[in-house]
């Protein structure tokens, strides 16, 4: 790794953004919930559904799901797909993590742009095209901006449709490197939804901070109805992200209401830059969580990948790991705490 020509960029950007990364960190840390940080275009249109015809994700879906109607489900936008960007370095993860490999077969690439689709056809992987008409919101998206919270939803209208059709699935951000095959390591205890958390404070039922951007859900009456209610929220929910509305209706004891069992993931197994694992026995997943540009998260990631590579190349890891520290401007917090 070289990263010898990010130091005058490491100074600048840390000196620019480091009051920033604090409030960032606290938000996601102290306030619930997270801090989302994938990146995606939309258009909410009243057609979306028709634009999408219901034969062609049915076919889509078949064709990627494993026997048991699960699959994986992935985002791209073209932001992701440029030469040695996002993309590249989830199929590199997927492709040298442990049993992983297979489940490349098993995710679906949902493109929002053209350039994206095309990107992912080349590559020969299972795409779908939910390219929508209208604004382009594909280029990099700050999060808070109203273009990333209309991705947010449009996601969760799309992943709705999925599990109406009764396929369950992981949801994983672009920005989420698969050390190991998480399906090993999720609970079958009942529960209908697992995710994420940027923040994990022992009790898997209590107040960790969800992050979407990696969780995986059971498709059944409950998730459906929990999917349809979280997107009818959107008109009444300005200014907040898709995200922060789950909590809110966490809050409300909606999920009591629906009767959903939703466990926390502790980051021990799932874990990201937020809260970094450190068993190198068990970390399953690493998300570039806290940290907000594209720039930083793909200069942490791959030193991750190196890490993982170097360190794991012999089977004989041992527990405790110190993670190389993180170049870009994301902030690493090896303080667990739980
Ligand atoms: C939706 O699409 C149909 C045709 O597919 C069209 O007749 C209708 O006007 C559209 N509605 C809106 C709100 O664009
Ligand atoms: C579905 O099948 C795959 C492959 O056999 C397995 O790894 C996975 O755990 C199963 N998923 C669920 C939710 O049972
Ligand atoms: C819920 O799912 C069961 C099957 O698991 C089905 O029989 C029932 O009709 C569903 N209920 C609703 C309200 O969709
Ligand atoms: C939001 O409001 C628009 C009209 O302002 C309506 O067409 C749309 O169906 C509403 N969406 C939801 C999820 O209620
Ligand atoms: C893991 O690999 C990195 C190189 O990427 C190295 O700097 C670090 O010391 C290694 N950690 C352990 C515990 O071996
Ligand atoms: C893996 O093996 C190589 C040589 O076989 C050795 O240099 C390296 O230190 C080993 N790594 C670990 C983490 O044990
Ligand atoms: C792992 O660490 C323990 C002490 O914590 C040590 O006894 C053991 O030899 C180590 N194993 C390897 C493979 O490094």
């Amino acid at each position: 790794m070289s990263f010898s020509g990010a130091i005058s960029y490491r100074a600048t950007a840390f000196i620019v953004v480091a009051p920033l990364l604090v409030l960032v960190v606290i938000y996601a840390c102290l306030w619930p919930p997270g801090v989302p940080t994938a990146f995606f275009r939309l258009h909410r249109g009243a057609n979306t559904t028709e634009i999408t015809p219901k034969d062609e994700l049915e076919a889509a879906l078949e064709g990627v799901a494993m026997e048991n109607r699960t699959l994986v489900i992935a985002i791209l936008n073209k932001a992701y797909v440029e030469q040695n960007a996002m993309l590249d370095l989830f199929l590199q993860s997927l492709g040298g993590g442990e049993d992983t490999e297979f489940l490349i077969d098993h995710v679906l690439f949902v493109a929002v742009d053209q350039r994206a689709f095309n990107r992912c056809r080349t590559l020969e992987l299972h795409c779908y095209n939910l390219v929508t008409e209208g604004v382009d919101f594909s280029r990099e998206v700050f999060y808070m901006s109203d273009a990333f919270n209309n991705m947010m939803w449009r996601r969760t209208l799309f992943l709705g449709d999925v599990l109406r059709r009764g396929y369950s699935f992981i949801f994983t951000d672009m920005d989420v490197m698969w050390l190991r095959n998480p399906f090993s390591q999720l609970y079958r205890d009942g529960e209908d939804l697992q995710m994420s958390s940027d923040c994990y404070y022992r009790n898997p039922f209590g107040n960790s901070f969800f992050n979407t951007g990696f969780y995986f859900v059971t498709a059944n009456n409950k998730t459906v109805a929990l999917f349809d209610e979280w997107y009818a929220r959107r008109n009444n929910s300005k200014g907040m992200k898709d995200q922060d509305v789950l909590q809110k209706m966490k809050r409300g004891g909606a999920f009591t209401r629906l009767g959903l069992k939703v466990r926390a993931l502790e980051t021990t197994y799932f874990s990201g830059f937020c809260q970094m694992s450190q068993d190198f026995r068990k970390v399953i997943t690493v998300h570039a969580n806290c940290c907000a540009s594209m720039k930083a998260k793909l200069i942490d990631l791959r030193s991750v990948l190196e890490a993982w590579k170097v360190n794991n190349s012999n089977g004989t890891s041992n527990a405790t790991i110190a993670w190389p520290p993180i170049k870009g401007i994301c902030l690493h917090d090896t303080t667990n705490k739980h």
